[in-house]
């Protein structure tokens, strides 16, 4: 049975889940089974998870609520899996240029869990975006969409790797 891998992000004008999904197909690619799921949808229990990955678009420097509350709800399961955690945001290129370290939000999550790997990748924000403040920045022509999926897939494709090869560990020393 292949390890079977969520992918629960936090998202509320779309663009993280587009992130959640590239990042699950690199995993399926890689033969595991991949669940890319809205954060506040999952089950109540992780069971069915050998490792997680949480996302979550930023809004005022802090993580999306749906991804900080995914963490609460699952704080005992998380602990005891690999958890990978990234970031969606900056609408430049400033994420493909450099690391932009973790909001507090998840600084905090990250001494908690055995967290893996933070990574924050370039956010989007295009006409339609709900919310006063996300069309007032369209319309003065700072949208934009920044998400670098070269990156992104470079990034789920080492997730995929470190645990295939544990996968493969468990195996022959079972
Ligand atoms: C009101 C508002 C506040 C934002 N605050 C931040 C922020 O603090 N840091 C950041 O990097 N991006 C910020 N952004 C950009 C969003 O994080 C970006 O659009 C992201 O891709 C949104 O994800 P979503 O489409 O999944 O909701 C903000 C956007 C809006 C509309």
């Amino acid at each position: 049975m292949p390890k079977r891998v969520l992918v629960a992000y936090g998202t509320k004008n779309g663009s993280t889940a587009r992130i959640a999904d590239a990042i699950a197909a690199v995993l399926r690619k890689d033969g595991l089974a991949a669940d890319p799921l809205p954060a506040r949808s999952v089950a109540a229990t992780l069971a069915s998870y050998d490792a997680v990955v949480v996302g979550g678009g930023l809004y005022a420097g802090r993580w999306h609520r749906d991804a900080r509350r995914f963490l609460r709800r699952h704080r005992a399961e998380l602990a005891a899996r690999p958890v990978w955690l990234f970031s969606s945001g900056p609408l430049d290129a400033s994420a493909s240029e450099r690391d932009i370290p973790p909001v507090p939000d998840v600084r905090r999550a990250m001494d908690r869990l055995d967290v893996r790997e933070h990574i924050t990748f370039g956010g989007c924000l295009e006409e339609g975006a709900k919310g006063f403040v996300a069309r007032m920045i369209v319309r003065n022509g700072k949208g934009g969409d920044f998400r670098d999926f070269t990156a992104i897939e470079a990034w789920a494709s080492r997730i995929g790797a470190e645990l295939v090869d544990t996968h493969d560990q468990d195996r022959s020393s079972g």
